[in-house]
């Protein structure tokens, strides 16, 4: 396991049992996460009976979304590196019996992609793993053509100025990023490899949805 990795364990681990009551704070400051995570589901237009893989899923907030939308006879798969935050998303599938959903402990970085993928959708995790843009690529060689890659997450919006950016740290540190982070761009690599895509931005611009449509292989 990379260092980084590690050290998101570490920061997830002390969070998970927590980390639904302590996201919803941002409430507070005007986000409205459930909305822009509709939002984000939307642009997968998944299908009953289609594959989806949620990249990150954290304490799997989406994923009764997700099974809804495939259907008793479509596939969820919920993947994320934290013990602690699966056995929080386990007992949320429990909760809601969804039978279609099923959940594995790996790094984005390696993690094989089943059969005929529809759609992957990676909410607020992108940002916080160095090697991002080889996550995408991977998750483009597993999609099926047509199949749609859609990245909900935070960004420094242009208006923002750079002697500010310090400012941020308090904001990022609680999950296990820093400001250095705001180099980092997910939604390059999700347009370099789409047939086509598109961008919707929300919050002032903090917070976009990046889609990219699988082409042809
Ligand atoms: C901010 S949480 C987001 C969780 C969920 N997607 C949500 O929207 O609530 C980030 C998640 O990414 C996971 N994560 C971080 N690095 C990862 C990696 N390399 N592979 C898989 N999951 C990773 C963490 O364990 C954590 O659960």
């Amino acid at each position: 396991m990379t260092t980084e990795s590690q050290r998101m364990v570490e920061v997830y681990r002390k969070r998970a049992k927590r980390y639904d009551v302590t996201s919803n704070r941002l409430y507070l400051i005007g986000q409205r996460t459930m909305a822009y995570k509709h939002l984000a589901l939307e642009q997968l237009a998944l299908r009953p009976g289609d594959t989806v893989v949620d990249a990150g899923c954290g304490t799997g907030h989406n994923l009764p979304l997700l099974a809804e939308a495939v259907g008793p006879t479509g596939r969820v798969i919920g993947v994320d590196l934290t013990d602690a935050m699966l056995e929080q998303a386990e007992d949320r599938v429990r909760r809601a019996g969804l039978s279609q959903v099923s959940l594995v402990q790996g790094d984005l970085t390696t993690y094989q992609y089943p059969e005929n993928v529809r759609g992957i959708i990676a909410c607020f995790s992108l940002t916080l793993i160095g090697e991002y843009a080889k996550i995408v690529e991977r998750g483009y060689e597993a999609l099926d053509p047509g199949g749609r890659w859609v990245v909900l997450d935070y960004r420094l919006p242009r208006w923002w100025p750079d002697r500010l950016i310090p400012a941020l740290g308090p904001m990022i540190a609680p999950f296990g990023g820093d400001v250095s982070m705001v180099q980092r761009h997910p939604w390059e690599p999700v347009q370099e490899g789409a047939a086509r895509h598109r961008m919707l931005t929300r919050y002032g611009g903090w917070v976009y949805v990046a889609v990219g449509e699988a082409p042809q292989k």
